[in-house]
């Protein structure tokens, strides 16, 4: 297995700057590649940002900080940027046709031992490694957002991945001190997002025909549903582009995956990107990091089971056709999305015969989207 010294992270957004500062903070000479110097002052703004908080949080101490931003070269010239570079993390937008000019590049210039990977969060690894001089050297490494906070990395290997770079992915991100999740197929959304950007649809339908206010649900969300954030505050924390460029891939490939609602569509195109454009389904400052004020008591004005009902369907789905085992599906829903109780266990205190009845009644609208998946319906008898 080769070794790995030298990081290229190529992307300097929420993703690229993330992982470009953990690679660091876990030892690696990293070098953070975007195309412009302004995207790259910014990036190192937010490293700078999110190293100071962990010295005040006393994770780290002040000089090792020093250290860590001193081990990162920002570069805007690709070629100089692949130099001697073992691995490269690809975590540019999500675009096909723009991951495709990138690689062609990339391509030009990167070395016989550089390793590919891409820290794509929806587009098929086995789509875009074809796309390269090296397929077999290719891997699926999707981090989340924040990653310097999230544990989870769901490594997917593509159809033509050698296991020992398979191997390698699995020991980097043990590596970074991140826990790996093996996808064992790669499928569209793959383990997490195949159930996170359904949700913000289907909050975003809820929001529609319900009555309740977006605090509402999105407390009913934190508290009845365990999560740290309300779905339309992680969606705003995630970025409408994110969201709605990864329905677009997932849904052009598998119809099953998502029921798009409009108002992704609307909220993107009029440039309300959640928290870094200042506006997304909230409202918000230039802080940072801002959170939505939510409140127990605003839980109890809303009963979340549809939202429910789609997580556990999309889940069952992941199960059934072996994607990962309920074990793995957990683990990645803990660590990937914070989830502080496990997915079945809520299932099982709400009434999995409450749940399919919900799915049964949403068939209605769109059958193939909400029909009960066979594992979820064991479970009910
Ligand atoms: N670096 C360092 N510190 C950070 C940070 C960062 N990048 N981001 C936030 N923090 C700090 C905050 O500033 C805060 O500090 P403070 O106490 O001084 O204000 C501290 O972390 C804790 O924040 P919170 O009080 O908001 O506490 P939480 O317990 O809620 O933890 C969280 C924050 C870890 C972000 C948690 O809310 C969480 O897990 N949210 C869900 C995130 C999630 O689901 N991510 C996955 C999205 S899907 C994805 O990424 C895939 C993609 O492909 C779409």
């Amino acid at each position: 297995m080769p070794q790995l010294n030298k990081i290229t992270v190529l992307g300097s957004g929420i993703m690229g700057h993330g992982i470009a500062q953990i690679s660091a903070m876990n030892g690696y000479q990293v070098v953070l590649r975007d195309i412009e110097q302004r995207f790259l002052d910014s990036a190192m703004d937010k490293i700078k940002w999110s190293l100071d908080k962990l010295v005040e949080k006393n994770k780290i101490k002040k000089e090792e900080s020093e250290k860590i931003y001193g081990r990162i070269k920002p570069i805007v010239e690709l070629k100089d940027a692949l130099i001697d570079t073992d691995l490269l993390i690809e975590a540019v937008p999500e675009d096909l046709n723009l991951k495709k000019k990138v690689y062609s590049e990339v391509d030009q210039f990167a070395e016989e031992k550089t390793v590919y990977a891409s820290n794509t969060s929806t587009l098929p690894i086995s789509e875009i490694s074809q796309l390269t001089s090296r397929p077999d050297r290719f891997i699926g490494l999707h981090f989340f957002n924040p990653p310097q906070l999230m544990k989870l990395v769901e490594v997917i290997p593509g159809a033509r991945t050698e296991k020992s770079i398979v191997d390698l992915g699995i020991n980097l991100v043990k590596s970074l001190g991140k826990d790996p999740v093996l996808c064992n197929k790669d499928v569209p959304g793959f383990i997490v997002n195949r159930i996170f950007i359904p949700l913000v649809h289907e909050a975003a339908y809820c929001l529609e025909s319900d009555g309740k206010t977006m605090t509402q649900i999105d407390s009913a969300v934190k508290f009845k549903l365990f999560l740290p954030m309300g779905i339309f505050e992680l969606a705003d924390y995630t970025g409408i582009d994110v969201i709605h460029k990864a329905t677009f891939e997932m849904y052009s490939r598998d119809k099953k995956v998502i029921y798009p609602h409009p108002m992704i569509a609307q909220l993107f195109s009029s440039g309300k990107l959640g928290k870094k454009s200042g506006d997304g389904f909230y409202s918000y400052g230039d802080k940072n990091y801002e959170r939505v004020p939510l409140s127990e008591e605003e839980a109890k004005q809303y009963d979340p089971i549809r939202m429910l009902s789609v997580a556990l369907n999309n889940a069952s789905w992941l199960i059934t056709n072996n994607v990962c085992n309920n074990e793995d599906l957990e683990l990645a829903l803990r660590l990937g999305m914070g989830l502080k109780k496990e997915l079945f266990e809520i299932g099982k205190e709400y009434g999995f015969e409450k749940i399919i009845n919900t799915l049964n009644q949403l068939k209605k609208g769109n059958e193939s989207f909400y029909t009960p998946d066979p594992y979820l319906v064991t479970l009910s008898k």
